[in-house]
């Protein structure tokens, strides 16, 4: 979700302006998506790197994250969607900490759409982390060496159990991946969209998923000779 700052800046209003817009977009398509039967949907909110902006600006998005999360629970039961959280929790202030696990705590039951929020995330440090647990399981004894594999390792990410990506789009006109589920995107498909986030709709979400739809996934591999002749 990349474009908040620049959709304010052409209003000629500060930055929060676009944050607090951008809030209201995000809520709208996790309902659309929602709508749309796609079964997980990771929302990039809150890089590792994003600690470096300016502080007003950092405690701004906090407290309006606590702030829809509170207000937005009761909408995610509803919608049936269980909520869950990636990324440094340690680092978030006590009210979003208390507000993040309310909504995971609450949702937890919730059998539609799996919605993670990517906060204070960085996809770098999860596998370092990953890197560290599995190091501590063979210390311990728990883990022979020769049993690390991807699938093990898989299993060891933050994001386990969900699969692995189909799709991600970034706004704003940016190409570029940022810190964001490395490993999970390996064969991803991607989506740059020159719209700035505030201005995302359903309706280009729709288009989007409908170009994804259309796209020849091979993962590397040729297409069985049946399917050739057909196509
Ligand atoms: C939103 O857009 C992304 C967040 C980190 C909340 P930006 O704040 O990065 O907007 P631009 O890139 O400055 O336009
Ligand atoms: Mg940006």
């Amino acid at each position: 979700m990349d474009g908040n700052g620049r959709w304010a800046q052409h209003q000629g209003r500060p930055r929060h302006f676009g944050h607090i817009k951008g809030a209201r977009t995000a809520k709208k398509i996790i309902t659309a998506a929602s709508d749309m039967g796609i079964e997980n949907l990771t929302m990039y909110a809150f890089s590792t790197e994003n600690w470096l902006r300016p502080v007003q600006e950092v405690s701004l998005l906090m407290r309006l994250l606590a702030k829809y999360l509170q207000r937005e629970t009761k909408n995610l039961i509803k919608k049936n969607i269980r909520f869950t959280i990636i990324g440094d929790l340690d680092r978030l202030p006590h009210d979003l900490k208390i507000a993040a696990n309310q909504a995971i705590w609450a949702t937890q039951a919730c059998s539609g759409m799996n919605l993670i929020f990517a906060l204070s995330y960085g996809s770098r440090q999860e596998i370092a982390e990953t890197a560290k647990a599995l190091a501590y399981k063979v210390k311990n004894g728990d883990l022979d060496p020769d049993q690390i594999d991807e699938s093990l390792f898989s299993t060891h990410l933050s994001t386990y159990p969900a699969p692995d990506v189909d799709l991600i789009i970034r706004t704003s006109g940016e190409k570029r991946i940022s810190n964001f589920l490395l490993w999970q995107s390996s064969y991803s498909e991607f989506y740059f969209s020159d719209t700035l986030w505030p201005d995302f709709s359903k309706q280009e979400l729709t288009a989007i998923i409908n170009d994804f739809s259309a796209r020849d996934r091979r993962f590397g591999k040729v297409k069985p000779h049946h399917e050739q002749l057909t196509r």
